[in-house]
């Protein structure tokens, strides 16, 4: 369907996607979207990992029908590939996530929906209809707002909740912190909008307008060694971060939380250790994540981390993947390493940017058409026939080995 209509002669690639989207966002937008931690040679390694591999493409194999589509959470997606979850939608146009729903459902696409969304659950939901959408999860400190979040949830038909692993402590942004980051005034992250405090004056703090610019604080642990929940409005730079999460109480209470309603996923996974820990506290499903390289930097490549996750889980829960991926051979590779299905991230939000639901339907077409042609050139008719035969690993001296 999608190879129909016709092609945007301005943007045939997601890098010329990103050119555009640049163009299109402030300046905070812009650098809280695009950088990484620190350095940012995380952000930069994702992206690199993908040409560590080739791909060894079989020929004559009648590719007349090629079928791109796979199964997830019960339902048929167009391509192998999901929208992740990124916070605050709404920098990047005014429709924000409701703009992404209605793409994703447009394409047949899974949407994963941030706790930092800046509309509500319920309203995702509704745009996404019958379309698979998963809730991501900052289980915070104080449970009872989680609690009542995972309880909408439910109500919504939210099919699965990622549990975000790999913020314990936020990473280093630093443009982040030289742009000094507020929500704009107009914007809201409803999802906890009952929950926060809503005093006007609080809402104010908030944007670091108050009068005594107290605003929000993150917990932490004091000199007694007691540990003091994070307070005021709630904003992800004093609620995300949770670094008293652990396998044994943390996985156990969600999973009691969730019941059969909602699988429980784990999404910030990078090794192999951790990955027998999830199959052992018995999670649904793995997303191999550094979050875009915005967490610890200097971690390794989500490329490089899949494949020991994929040798530790052993077929055992599905195992997804995102980090860096900008093309369809990039969805081609991390498929046959091992990856059920991979997430992108930053793609759709420069979608957003460029056009609304418009920008990211291209986003989604081009890497649909991307994934088609590879598949369909390397000689594969189906995705689960993509196997690491169908790879070659290159070197640092250009030596090509098979896998
Ligand atoms: C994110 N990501 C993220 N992850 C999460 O679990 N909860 C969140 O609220 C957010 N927010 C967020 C905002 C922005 C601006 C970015 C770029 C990323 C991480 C996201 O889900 C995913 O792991 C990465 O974006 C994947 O990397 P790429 O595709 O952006 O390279
Ligand atoms: C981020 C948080 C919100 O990456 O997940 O900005």
């Amino acid at each position: 369907m999608s190879e129909r209509l016709p092609h945007d002669l301005n943007c045939l690639t997601i890098s010329e996607l990103q050119k555009h989207a640049a163009v299109m966002m402030d300046k905070q937008t812009r650098d809280y979207y695009n950088e990484g931690s620190d350095s940012g040679s995380t952000l930069q390694e994702n992206l690199d990992a993908y040409a560590k591999y080739r791909i060894r493409p079989r020929v004559l194999r009648d590719v007349s029908k090629i079928d791109t589509s796979v199964n997830i959470f019960g339902h048929k997606n167009a391509i192998p590939l999901g929208v992740a979850p990124t916070a605050m939608q709404r920098l990047a146009h005014s429709d924000g996530e409701l703009a992404t729903a209605r793409a994703c459902k447009k394409m047949g696409i899974a949407m994963g929906l941030s706790s930092f969304a800046t509309t509500t659950l319920e309203d995702v939901a509704e745009a996404n209809g019958e379309n698979p959408h998963v809730l991501q999860l900052y289980l915070f400190e104080e449970r009872d707002h989680s609690v009542k979040l995972l309880k909408r949830a439910k109500e919504a038909g939210y099919k699965a909740v990622f549990l975000t692993v790999d913020t314990p402590i936020l990473g280093r942004r630093n443009l982040e912190i030289r742009n000094q980051f507020k929500l704009p005034a107009h914007l809201k992250i409803p999802n906890f909008e009952e929950q926060g405090d809503k005093k006007p004056e609080a809402e104010a703090e908030q944007r670091g307008q108050g009068k005594t610019r107290r605003g929000s604080e993150a917990g932490y642990t004091d000199s007694e060694g007691k540990r003091v929940v994070p307070t005021g409005p709630i904003t992800f730079h004093s609620h995300a971060a949770n670094p008293t999460l652990s396998w044994e109480r943390d996985i156990e209470w969600l999973k009691k939380e969730c019941g059969n309603e909602m699988q429980v996923w784990v999404k910030g996974i990078a090794t192999a250790e951790d990955a027998l820990l999830a199959v052992h506290h018995g999670v649904d499903g793995i997303v191999v994540s550094n979050h875009g390289g915005r967490q610890l930097n200097g971690a390794l490549a989500t490329l490089d981390a899949l494949p020991e996750v994929v040798a530790a889980v052993q077929g055992k829960i599905p195992v997804h993947v995102d980090g860096g991926i900008r093309h369809g051979t990039d969805v081609f590779k991390a498929l046959a390493l091992g990856a059920d299905f991979v997430w992108i991230g930053r793609p759709v939000l420069w979608g957003l940017a460029y056009k609304g639901q418009e920008g990211v339907e291209l986003c989604l077409r081009l890497l649909s058409d991307e994934i088609r042609l590879a598949m369909g050139l390397a000689g594969v008719t189906k995705v689960d026939e993509i196997s690491k035969e169908y790879l070659v690993k290159i070197d640092k001296s250009g030596f090509v080995a098979r896998l």
